[in-house]
């Protein structure tokens, strides 16, 4: 649909498909969404599933919330509004990360259920995997790799997530990985296990 700011405009259609380019590759695009907590382990078990994935001859992409914010999103704070934007950009990119053919990680936060479901929704239910990495708020802030819970108890972050700003729960993630009781090598193996599947039923399609 055109949008409404932008009217007149015309898609253009390539010769070269979604598909011919996941022939290619041999593999299906793909887009892996980690959500939780500041702290939860979002960012540590994406880089070491990266690492597998790129070993096994992949091509992978890492989009992390942190990072992005240097850059695409650095006009952007952490108000409701700012993080529906800063999402919906995230979407948008991985969306056509995802049509290149990649597999796409991406670690942000993101802790509303209506920001998800965008997500899920652009890029395509199939091609979508919702991971919950969870880890009690208690968690997070002892092992605080940042500082931030710290700075947030003592009021000098406001609007922070999980203690001055809400985290919804996804209530039907593809996979939950408590980082409380696995290592990180077992919360990679869990999204490996699952990505094994769902890999090779894709290519097959
Ligand atoms: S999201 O809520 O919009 O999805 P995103 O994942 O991009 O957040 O960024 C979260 C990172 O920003 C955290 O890992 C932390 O390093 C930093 N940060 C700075 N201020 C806040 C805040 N108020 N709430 C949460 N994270 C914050």
């Amino acid at each position: 649909m055109e949008p409404a700011s932008c009217p007149n405009l015309t898609k253009h259609e390539g010769k070269v498909s979604y598909k011919d380019r996941c022939r290619n590759l041999n593999q299906p695009g793909l887009v892996i969404w980690f959500t939780g907590l500041s702290g939860s382990g979002k960012s540590t078990i994406a880089v070491e599933l990266e690492y597998r994935l790129l070993k096994q001859n992949k091509a992978v992409y890492r989009l992390d919330g942190d990072n992005i914010r240097y850059g695409l999103n650095n006009d952007l704070g952490f108000s409701e509004t700012d993080r529906f934007e800063n999402l919906r950009r995230i979407a948008e990119v991985a969306a056509l990360i995802k049509d290149a053919g990649l597999i796409v990680l991406v670690g942000s936060i993101s802790p509303y259920r209506q920001m998800r479901d965008f997500a899920r929704q652009k890029v395509g239910g199939d091609n979508f995997v919702e991971v919950f990495v969870r880890a009690a708020i208690e968690t997070c802030a002892i092992r605080d790799p940042k500082g931030l819970y710290d700075k947030a108890k003592k009021g000098e972050i406001k609007d922070f997530t999980g203690i001055s700003a809400p985290y919804e729960e996804p209530l039907n993630p593809e996979i939950i990985i408590d980082t409380d009781q696995l290592t990180i090598n077992e919360s990679v193996d869990l999204v490996w296990e699952y990505l094994e599947n769902k890999l090779t039923l894709e290519v097959e399609k």
